[in-house]
C-alpha cells in the first residue's frame, strides 16, 4: 500500500529549526512506522532514527506519531501520519539524546544486610519492572518542564527499589529531593507508556504514602487532610453550599428519559456551586432526573493523590452506601478528579459516568449556536484519568459557532500542586496562557472545577464550564449566586 508521511528533519549543525519533509512510500499492508522509516532510509540514508530489538522490548525506537509518543516498531503506520522526535534534546532528525534521562534513573544498590526477594516481593515489584526506558513518559511530563523533577520513570524506579528487600535502606528523602511532590498526577506518563505502567498510582502515590508515614507530607496537604477528617470535605464552606441549596430529587421538565445519582465533589459543592446549578438546568431540559444524596462526602482524591490514605476506606464506604441505599445504578460526576477517583480507585456496585458521557448518550436538548469562538482545555483527570476527549467536544461544537483546538497540557492545578507548590502551578498556568493566546479564541471552555479555577488566574480570556455554555445556548441565564 502507498503511504504518505511527513517526517521532521533536523541537523543541529546546520539548521536553526526542524523542517517537515513529505514522503510517499510503498509498504506492505499492516506495516509498522519503523518499516516506513526504513523504506525512506533506503532512499535517503541520511535520515536519522534508532531501532534495535524490533519487538517493543528495547525502547530505542520511540518517536511521536501525530503528536503522541509511540514505539515505531509496534505502531501500525497510518496514511497521512506525521512523525517527529520525542520532546527531548534532538541529536538529529528523529534521534533524541536518551543518555541524561537514563543516567538519572535511580538503580538498586544491594546491601549485605538485605535479604533476597520472596515470590510475593517479585510479584509486587513486577508491574514496576516492565519499563523499557524509552523515555516517552519523560518527554511528556509537565512537571519536568518547569521544575527540577527527575521524572516519572525515576519515581517508578524509586518505588521499585522501596519494594526490594535487597536494599533495606530507605530512599524516601532522596525521592523528595528528586521532586516527589512536584508530580501533578496528570497521568499523562501512564497513558503514553508502551508498557502501560501506572506510575502515578502505583509509584508516586505509594512513595507519598511512605513519606506520610515518616511525617514528610507537605504542611498544606496535611491541612487539607485535617479538613476532610473533621468536616468530610476538602474545601471549606463558602457563602453558598450546593447541597444546602437544592432538593434531593430534581425532576426534568418533560418525560423522564433517564435517572442518575449526582456525585457533587467538594469544589462544586462549596466553591463553584453555580456551575452545578447550571448542570441541573441542562439536565431538566435533557429529560434526566437527578438524585442528589445529601449525605455524600469527599471522594478522597486530595488524600489519595498526596499519600494520606488512613481514612480513605471510610470515605469510600460512606459514598458507596449513600448511592446504593437509594437504588441508584448510574452515578454521574461533573468534577473530572472525582470521576477519575470513583472509576479508578473505588470498586463501585454502580456504573460511574462523567456528565459529558451522560449527555452524549441521552442526547442534548435543542440549542442555539452562540456567536463566539471557543477553545477547549482537556482536564487531565478526564483525558488521561477517564480517557474522555471526544464527548465534551461533541457537545461544545453543538453550542458555539466556531471551535478551535488547543494542544492538551496539564494546567498545573492537580496532585496537590496548586495548594502545596503554588510557584510550580503558576508556571504551568502561564504555559496555558500562552497556548490560549495562540488559539485566538474568545472563551476557554473546560469541565473540571480545578482547571477552571486555576486557568482563570492565568488567562486573558474568560474560562467557562461546559454546562454554563450549554445554559447560554439554551437561551437561559447562567446561575448567579449573590
Ligand atoms: Fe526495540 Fe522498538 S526497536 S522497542
Amino acid at each position: 500500500m502507498q503511504i504518505s508521511v511527513t517526517i521532521s528533519r533536523f541537523n543541529p549543525d546546520t539548521d536553526t529549526s526542524p523542517r517537515m519533509e513529505p514522503w510517499n512510500v510503498q509498504v506492505e499492508d499492516g506495516a509498522r512506522v519503523l518499516n516506513v522509516l526504513e523504506r525512506i532510509h533506503d532512499m535517503d540514508p541520511t535520515l536519522l532514527f534508532r531501532s534495535s530489538c524490533r519487538a517493543g522490548q528495547c525502547g530505542s525506537c520511540a518517536v511521536k506519531m501525530n503528536g503522541e509518543p509511540v514505539l515505531a516498531c509496534t505502531e501500525e503506520a497510518l496514511d497521512g501520519m506525521v512523525i517527529e522526535p520525542l520532546d527531548l534534546p534532538v541529536i538529529g532528525d528523529l534521534m533524541v539524546d536518551l543518555v541524561p534521562g537514563i543516567n538519572d534513573i535511580p538503580r538498586i544498590h544491594p546491601s549485605e544486610c538485605g535479604t533476597n526477594p520472596t515470590q510475593e516481593d517479585v510479584l509486587r515489584i513486577k508491574p514496576l519492572r516492565d519499563c523499557i526506558e524509552c523515555l516517552s513518559c519523560v518527554s511528556v511530563c509537565p512537571a519536568m518542564k518547569v521544575t527540577e523533577f527527575l521524572g516519572p520513570t525515576s519515581m517508578r524506579s524509586q518505588m521499585r527499589i522501596a519494594l526490594d528487600p535487597r536494599e533495606p535502606g530507605n530512599r524516601i528523602r532522596e525521592a523528595l529531593e528528586q521532586g516527589l511532590f512536584t508530580c501533578t498526577s496528570c497521568n499523562r506518563c501512564w497513558r503514553v507508556c508502551p508498557k502501560n505502567i501506572e506510575t502515578p498510582g502505583k509509584a508516586i502515590e505509594k512513595l507519598r504514602e511512605i513519606a506520610n508515614r515518616e511525617g514528610l507530607t507537605l504542611p498544606r496537604h496535611q491541612e487539607v487532610a485535617e479538613l476532610v477528617r473533621t468536616t468530610g470535605r476538602s474545601v471549606e464552606s463558602g457563602k453558598h453550599v450546593f447541597l444546602d441549596l437544592v432538593d434531593e430529587v430534581i425532576e426534568p421538565f418533560g418525560d423522564v428519559k433517564r435517572e442518575v445519582g449526582f456525585f457533587v465533589g467538594c469544589m462544586f459543592n462549596a466553591r463553584l456551586p453555580e456551575r452545578a446549578m447550571d448542570m441541573l438546568e441542562v439536565m431538566r431540559h435533557a429529560g434526566i432526573r437527578v438524585i442528589i444524596p445529601k449525605d455524600q462526602v469527599c471522594c478522597g482524591s486530595p488524600l489519595i493523590r498526596t499519600g494520606q490514605t488512613s481514612i480513605i476506606n471510610a470515605l469510600m464506604e460512606k459514598n458507596i452506601r449513600v448511592f446504593q441505599d437509594r437504588g441508584i445504578t448510574t452515578v454521574m460526576t461533573m468534577c473530572a478528579g472525582c470521576g477519575a477517583t470513583l472509576k479508578n480507585d473505588y470498586e463501585t456496585p454502580f456504573e460511574v459516568k462523567d456528565v459529558s458521557e451522560i449527555l452524549t448518550e441521552t442526547g442534548l436538548p435543542p440549542l442555539k449556536l452562540l456567536q463566539t469562538t471557543a477553545t477547549y482545555h482537556d482536564p487531565c483527570h478526564l483525558m488521561n484519568g477517564q480517557q474522555i476527549t471526544k464527548q465534551p467536544r461533541e457537545i461544545l461544537v453543538q453550542a458555539v459557532e466556531r471551535f478551535i483546538e488547543m494542544p492538551a497540557m496539564c494546567c498545573g492545578s492537580g496532585g496537590g500542586v496548586r495548594s502545596g507548590l503554588p510557584d510550580e502551578a503558576a508556571a504551568l498556568g502561564e504555559m496555558r496562557r500562552t497556548a490560549i493566546r495562540k488559539t485566538g479564541a474568545d472563551v476557554v471552555v473546560t469541565i473540571c472545577p480545578f482547571c477552571e479555577y486555576h486557568i482563570q488566574e492565568h488567562s486573558d480570556k474568560p474560562v467557562k464550564n461546559l454546562m454554563t455554555i450549554l445554559v447560554e445556548a439554551l437561551g437561559e441565564k447562567p446561575t448567579e449566586l449573590s
